[in-house]
């Protein structure tokens, strides 16, 4: 394949590293400077100029994109969606994670258990905002921090609320997240690609400091995740919108807590702790996805009027209980089951010979007036997000 990363450093360890991978598997791999490259609209097909001249033909990009140009960097990332080349990552999922508010409505929604988090604007919301999330001390985030920087522990409410105060009032937007005592200073970061976490480490904050950036002075070490953290980090970054990210965890008394989800994780401590070819695992997953390229279900699917997607949900008392989706009628009534759901367990594609069972979720795909009927009720409040059981993680030897 032919593979463009987008970077603005092109001797950073980790460009290099993944422009060295893409060589070494046969493929062209060029560095592209991101800022270098126009929009191009006037044309009938979408189109990219690179320093001035038309771009030549690339199967797949990598995006690695700085959160100072993060505006340009994805809609850079966007125009190569529309011209149909393929990207681990998403502009959609960059922007997601960037925006540390924005992940986290995403996650929270999705039931991935997170340290509790607040937002708010009005001074007088501000204290009952950190009760709400456990009291002091509380951590207090600017929205699109990185390496620590704009991450603050707060002793006590009354410095809290000035911190907040001061910096509202420079016009940055924080978030108010309980303080997760018991990570003592260490977090998880897991290396996803693809649906696995091909690498992992811990990260242990320097002496009284508690965040654990590398940044901030933090060491490093290899960990074998248990299957609880690497699901976790997987579903965190498959909801996120990203094939590869680095998914930070911290370590909570009742299981890990998702805390940030990177779109442009840097190689070189995790590649130095654990001796892993991360750059060489990304490559090869972006060579078998090529031929793949995003495309935007719901926007493809909603062409004709009278049609949509909907989940429904097989009532115990129904008559569906039991029938095979053949005998169902689904089909006879203009509704293409795409995957059907039964507990944490997934079947896509389902054949005519499936058997529903009360609970089961099917999303399905077809004419809305069929459908309407069969749409559960909306919980007048959606129940609280279960949290994970408890489990210690193992170290490596
Ligand atoms: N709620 C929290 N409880 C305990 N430690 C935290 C919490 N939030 C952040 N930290 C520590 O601070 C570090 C930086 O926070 P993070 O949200 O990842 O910001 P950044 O994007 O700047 O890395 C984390 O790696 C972790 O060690
Ligand atoms: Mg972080």
């Amino acid at each position: 394949m032919k593979i463009a990363i987008l970077s603005r450093a092109p001797r950073s360890y980790s460009t290099q590293r993944l422009r060295a991978a893409a060589i070494e598997r046969g493929h062209v791999a060029k560095v592209l400077n991101t800022l270098r490259f126009a929009i191009d609209l006037s044309g009938d097909e979408p189109d990219l100029q690179f320093r001035g001249k038309r771009l030549s033909q690339y199967d797949a990009i990598l995006p690695r994109i700085g959160s100072s140009i993060t505006y340009y960097g994805t809609a850079v990332v966007r125009q190569f969606e529309q011209m149909d080349v393929y990207t681990p990552n998403t502009a959609n999922g960059i922007g997601n994670a960037r925006d540390k508010l924005r992940a986290n409505q995403i996650l929270s929604r999705h039931g991935i258990a997170m340290p509790p988090t607040a937002f708010v604007r009005n001074r007088a919301d501000v204290i009952p905002a950190i009760e709400r999330v456990g009291g002091a001390p509380v951590v207090v985030k600017l929205l699109e921090g990185t390496q620590g920087i704009g991450v603050i522990l707060a002793p006590e409410i009354k410095v809290a609320e000035a911190i907040i105060e001061t910096l509202q009032s420079a016009r940055q937007n924080v978030l108010i997240q309980h303080f997760v005592k018991e990570a003592r200073g260490r977090d998880v970061r897991a290396l996803v690609v693809g649906d696995r976490v091909v690498a992992a480490m811990r990260r242990t904050a320097k002496g009284e400091e508690f965040r654990s950036n590398v940044h901030r002075g933090g060491t490093v070490e290899a960990v074998q995740l248990d299957d609880e953290y690497q699901r976790t980090a997987v579903r965190a970054a498959q909801i996120m919108g990203l094939k590869v990210a680095g998914v930070d965890l911290l370590e909570g008394a009742d299981g890990p807590l998702v805390m940030e989800v990177n779109s442009s994780p840097g190689l070189e401590g995790i590649e130095t702790a654990t001796k892993l070819d991360v750059a060489g695992a990304i490559i090869d997953y972006i060579a078998n996805q090529v031929a793949f390229p995003q495309i935007d279900v719901r926007e493809r699917l909603a062409v004709s009027t009278g049609y949509g997607v909907a989940e429904l949900v097989v009532h115990g008392d129904a008559d569906l209980v039991g029938k095979t989706l053949t005998e169902s009628g689904l089909r006879e009534r203009d509704i293409t089951v795409l995957t059907v759901h039964r507990g944490t367990g997934v079947i896509p594609n389902p054949g005519g010979h499936h058997v529903l069972a009360a609970e089961d979720r099917l999303l399905c795909w077809g004419r809305l007036e069929e459908m309407r009927s069969m749409i559960p009720e909306r919980p007048k409040r959606r129940p609280r997000v279960k949290k994970l059981p408890k489990q210690p993680l193992p170290d490596t030897p």
